[in-house]
């Protein structure tokens, strides 16, 4: 029975040893290279990259395959890499050019040539970056962008530090619709020096990236160029709402205001109220231009409101608060006073106009008195 059970054992061990040698020696026929000319490209478009490369060589022996691209990239400090399985030679995205870009790629071959498994080949690497030139403190600081009422970009900056007096910096700027980047045509000027951009009207720049750089020159250094990406509709500071009305019925009250004039859609509001009922103040926030509140006193004198509103999470990832609307007021004696403000005139009026009356009628008889005794005299 030993022998026996030894012999199986045996007989086991082989079979696996031959099937797995035969998969290993069928897995070792079947090798694909990596693309060719694996390079990121840089169109001048400050951070808009286009990642590109050839078909793997000796792909014409994979014809009853699949040949995908697994590409893989970030900017170098990144945690995670962002991972694109694609079919054609090309891959476009935006980048931070503050930081070098790398990438990866491998070829996947997968059908019947490879009877359904999924063959890789070893990576292509490509790495990106602009050549470091100035040293960090040459690059501006706080820069400060705002898309106002979704109508106008107004971007401002501070010098950097210890930068030489001849420095001066350029604003440039590039979104899909543009064929190249422009530069900024209506600086704002502090001190003779470039610190703001006024940008002119822009067609349909939000909902995609737009991408800035401001880099400077000097003739005695050299100045570190600074990059940012943005969506416009995520800086958006609307103008606040007008146009406040509060109306009191016992004990409820009706507060209502209009949106700001432009091209933000209704829905795309939420409003902050920040009400007053003599002395105490509560704020809340709603989607609808109007709200109905209940008095917390029947004696309460002074009830107050205003508004500002954002671009809220249907239309944009954020926003910027408005200012706050004027305030608008509702005062509990405003009868007590109207009414004492419109009787007194109305109470003088009426007792001149009786005077008037009075002395004309008064008049009258002694012109008719006059009369009858000329005629009683002449006749
Ligand atoms: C694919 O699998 C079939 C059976 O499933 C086998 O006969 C054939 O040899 C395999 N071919 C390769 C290339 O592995
Ligand atoms: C600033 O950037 C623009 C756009 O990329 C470029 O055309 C220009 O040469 C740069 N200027 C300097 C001084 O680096
Ligand atoms: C306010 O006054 C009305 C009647 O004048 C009364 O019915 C109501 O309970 C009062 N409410 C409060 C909150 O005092």
């Amino acid at each position: 029975m030993a022998f026996i059970h030894l012999d199986i054992r045996c007989l086991y061990a082989i079979l696996i040893c031959t099937a797995f040698g035969s998969t290993l020696s069928s897995n070792a026929e079947i090798k694909v290279n990596p693309p060719q000319d694996f390079e990121i490209l840089d169109p001048g478009y400050l951070g808009y990259l286009y990642l590109q490369w050839q078909p793997s060589l000796s792909l014409e022996n994979f014809k009853e395959c699949t040949v995908e691209y697994e590409l893989k990239y970030r900017n170098i400090d990144s945690e995670n890499w962002k991972t694109i399985i694609t079919k054609n030679l090309c891959y476009k995205d935006g980048f931070d050019l503050n930081k070098g870009v790398e990438a990866k790629i491998h070829t996947l071959l997968q059908g019947q040539c490879t009877n359904g498994s999924t063959v890789q080949s070893s990576w292509s690497e490509a790495t990106y970056s602009i050549s470091p030139q100035g040293n960090l403190e040459t690059k501006i600081r706080d820069m400060d962008c705002t898309y106002y009422n979704w109508q106008y970009l107004f971007c401002s900056w501070k010098l950097g530090i210890g930068v030489h007096f001849d420095t001066d910096y350029n604003l440039f700027y590039w979104y899909e619709d543009l064929d190249h980047a422009l530069q900024c045509v209506d600086y704002i000027k502090g001190n003779g020096k470039n610190i703001g951009c006024r940008f002119p009207y822009l067609e349909s720049p939000d909902y995609k990236d737009f991408y800035i750089c401001v880099n400077g020159s000097s003739k005695s250094q050299l100045i570190r160029p600074s990059y940012f990406i943005f969506q416009l509709q995520n800086i958006v500071k609307p103008s606040p709402p007008d146009y406040l009305s509060i109306s009191v019925k016992s004990e409820e009250i009706n507060l209502k205001w209009s949106m700001p004039i432009g091209p933000i859609p209704v829905k795309c509001f939420i409003y902050e109220i920040a009400f007053t009922e003599d002395d105490s103040t509560w704020v809340t926030t709603t989607f609808e231009n109007e709200m109905y509140i209940t008095r917390t006193s029947n004696k309460s004198q002074q009830l107050c409101f205003l508004v500002r509103n954002k671009v809220n999470i249907y239309c944009s990832d954020d926003g910027i608060w408005s200012e706050w609307s004027d305030k608008q007021c509702w005062k509990g004696d405003i009868r007590k006073e109207t009414l004492l403000f419109f009787l007194i005139p109305f109470a003088f009026v009426s007792l001149f106009v009786l005077l008037i009356t009075c002395l004309l009628l008064y008049n009258q008889k002694a012109l008719l008195k006059m009369v009858k005794n000329k005629i009683y005299i002449m006749s």
